[in-house]
């Protein structure tokens, strides 16, 4: 399922078991069922805070884990070239497929590559960002993804990491944090579309997404933290 590059971020040590990692079972859905996780992605919008602190223009823009384009599809209009790197090729496929349909394939690219080998030169992009990808695992971004990201911002840039799950790692890095209040919802297409999502995501909320019989579920029903935050660094000029 994973090419070698993949296999040595995600189980080093050979012998992963999806049924007990969580993380590696969200690998092999990116690989196996990309458009299942597409449907999930759509449904859990970031908060039009988060949205509205990010520039509204900027000369280049880099995205690490870009997945299906959930965060992507939102910068194609800010930047004059705007790079989406994502390693798993499926995703890499569903993306490519939405920036033709929102016919700005020529201004947006994009590429394979990882948080710790950015296959972008020294000071490329204003705004170098991630979404719901960078923890501090190091097969996930850890202190050599921190690094590459940071390295390809330009001096006076912006590096930001969007519904970070390691504030406080991240504050010791220097980086500052921001967070949207507000109600916010999983927003399915139908209620048939919650219930079926949720039998697969959220088993444990399962019988109150049935109960409520709405296409909208707040996040708390299904006891994740909504994603309105975000830890962003400035780099000195
Ligand atoms: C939860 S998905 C988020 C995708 C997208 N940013 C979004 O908000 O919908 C996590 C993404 O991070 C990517 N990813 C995982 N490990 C990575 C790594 N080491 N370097 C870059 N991307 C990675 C995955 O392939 C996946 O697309």
């Amino acid at each position: 399922m994973f090419t070698r590059e993949e296999a040595s971020r995600f189980v080093p040590q050979g012998d992963g078991d999806p049924q007990a990692d969580v993380v590696l079972a969200w690998e092999l859905l990116y690989r196996l069922e990309p458009e299942l996780y597409d449907q999930l992605a759509r449904a859990e919008r970031l908060h039009p805070g988060v949205l509205g602190w990010l520039p509204q223009t900027a000369d280049r823009i880099a995205e690490v884990g870009a997945g299906a384009g959930r965060l992507t599809l939102e910068l194609i209009d800010r930047g004059r070239e705007v790079v989406a790197i994502e390693p798993a090729m499926p995703l890499r496929q569903i993306l490519t497929r939405k920036l033709a349909e929102a016919d700005h394939g020529s201004r947006a690219r994009v590429t394979h590559g990882f948080f710790d080998d950015l296959p972008l030169p020294d000071d490329f992009a204003d705004l170098v960002v991630a979404c719901s990808a960078f923890t501090r695992a190091s097969g996930h971004g850890g202190e050599a993804g921190l690094s590459e990201m940071e390295r390809v911002c330009r001096p006076g840039g912006c590096v930001a990491i969007i519904w970070p799950n390691n504030i406080d790692w991240l504050a010791a890095h220097n980086y500052l944090y921001v967070c949207f209040d507000g109600p916010m919802s999983v927003e399915f297409s139908s209620h048939k579309e919650a219930v079926e999502l949720a039998e697969i995501f959220y088993p444990n909320a399962i019988e109150e997404v049935r109960r409520r019989g709405r296409r909208q579920v707040p996040f708390e029903v299904l006891g994740i933290n909504p994603p309105r935050d975000l830890a962003f660094k400035m780099l000195a000029r």
